[in-house]
């Protein structure tokens, strides 16, 4: 049979440690791919005490062996990859590839961000990096692709007709039009810049299929983050979930083998939207404090609050994990009592399914005993027996087997189940 891919997914409202368990699964994977969003994306991984902030280019790139590709189904900023990311390696070239078919996130993207959310009775609450506005733009059919910075000349041109089509929404957004020689000269910049990373990656990774090679498919955001299953309008603009991975790389769904999703064992949220198990109490600030919960991205407090069974079901099955990676136990040390969300009140009913709206859903809880500590635990029988029911409990609830169990961020804290 053909080598499928493999593939890691966040099951809530992201930064659910994607990113490290990535990077530890990179250690036995030849190739990783980006498959959605941008650089609203924000994995912190941290390898022998030393921290590593990746937007845009996969969490594999800290496995020298590892190949990575930017997918045609990711909004890429040329800004932030050149300015920021790359800075942090040695040259790339021959390990970084990027689709010539991904849509470029332009600086006047991250404006109109900014600009909607400010006329927005209420906000999102964006990264305003502009990824709505150029996923839009690719919907819209106004987009600009990857493939064009070849040609600086002839870009920049389309750019311009671009802000002529768009004139009036500019003026209202009081956005101005970029100087065609300093256009020319930024585009020509992110080509010399990026020229030796561009190219055909799907054929790319049909070929590394084909040769047996081990691919782990990296998803960003949340499913609850979707566009499509996550609370919208408070979600991310790309699908989020492993049906992504076959439109953003051009996979078909054969391609796909085993699933890994991953979650918090309490659960976050940064901008705005329903979020049933919020806890507003000094628990949910001992979550954020114990667990750093500020954004890799924007730096902003996320909201914290308790494991939601309802929804993490219900993501399981949009992506058909395989296991769950429950992250950050070790933040949940120390609780005398930790509660996981089993059924949604809504319109007066007890229901165990994610609703239309999420709005006005209050949650039912079951408690347990708290342990006192699995910080730095790496095999499973070592871990305290209420750790080990609460871990029982989620898998129940979930009906999804937990395969890891992650107790600190660093990679070799990991607990892999047998
Ligand atoms: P991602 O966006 O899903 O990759 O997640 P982020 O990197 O934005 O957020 C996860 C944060 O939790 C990062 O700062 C990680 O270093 C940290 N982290 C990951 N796993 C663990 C864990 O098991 N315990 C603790 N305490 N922190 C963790
Ligand atoms: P990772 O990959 C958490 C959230 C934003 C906002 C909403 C829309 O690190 O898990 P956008 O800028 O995408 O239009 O914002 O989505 N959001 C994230 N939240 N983790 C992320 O990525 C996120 N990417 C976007 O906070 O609520
Ligand atoms: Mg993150």
């Amino acid at each position: 049979m053909r080598q499928q891919a493999d593939m890691i997914v966040g099951l809530q409202w992201g930064d659910e440690g994607k990113g490290k368990i990535v990077d530890h699964m990179a250690q036995t994977h030849d190739v990783v791919c980006r498959f959605a969003g941008g650089h609203n994306a924000g994995h912190t991984i941290v390898v022998d005490g030393v921290s590593y902030a990746l937007h845009l280019i996969p969490s594999g790139v800290l496995n020298p062996k590892a190949i990575n590709i930017i997918g045609n189904g990711v909004v890429l900023s040329p800004e932030n990859l050149i300015d920021k990311e790359l800075k942090q390696f040695p040259s790339l070239e021959g390990r970084l590839f990027i689709s010539d078919k991904a849509h470029l996130l332009l600086p006047y993207h991250a404006q109109i961000d900014q600009a909607k959310e400010k006329l927005r009775k209420r906000a999102i609450g964006t990264t305003g990096k502009g990824i709505g506005p150029a996923y839009a733009d690719k919907i819209a059919r106004s987009g600009h692709r990857v493939g064009e910075l070849h040609n600086p000349e002839k870009l920049t041109q389309k750019i311009l007709s671009y802000f002529e089509d768009h004139r009036v929404m500019f003026d209202v957004m009081e956005i101005e039009q970029p100087d065609p020689s300093e256009l020319k000269d930024l585009l020509t910049h992110y080509r010399d810049q990026l020229e030796c990373y561009i190219t055909d990656t799907t054929n790319l990774l049909w070929d590394y299929l084909q040769e047996g090679k081990k691919i782990l498919l990296e998803g960003a955001q949340g499913t609850m983050l979707d566009i499509d299953h996550g609370t919208y309008p408070f979600v991310t603009s790309s699908n989020t979930v492993s049906a992504g991975a076959c439109t953003g790389l051009g996979l078909n769904p054969k391609d796909i083998g085993r699933v890994t999703g991953i979650a918090k064992a309490y659960c976050t949220r940064v901008g705005n939207g329903p979020f049933p198990t919020e806890d507003f109490t000094e628990q949910g600030n001992r979550m954020a404090d114990v667990g750093r919960e500020f954004g890799t991205t924007t730096g902003r407090k996320r909201r914290c609050g308790w494991f939601d069974a309802v929804a993490t079901k219900h993501a399981c099955r949009l992506n058909g994990c395989d296991q769950i990676a429950l992250m950050k136990l070790d933040v949940l040390d120390g609780f005398d009592e930790v509660k996981v969300c089993v059924q949604y009140r809504f319109e007066g009913e007890e229901i165990d399914y994610v609703p239309y709206d999420l709005e006005g859903v209050e949650p039912i809880y079951e408690s347990f005993k708290g342990w006192k500590s699995v910080k730095g635990i790496r095999e499973y029988d070592v871990l305290p027996q209420e750790a080990k029911r609460y871990i029982k409990e989620i898998e129940r609830l979930t009906q999804t087997k937990v395969g890891i169990i992650s107790t600190s961020p660093d990679r070799k804290d990991t607990i892999v189940v047998r």
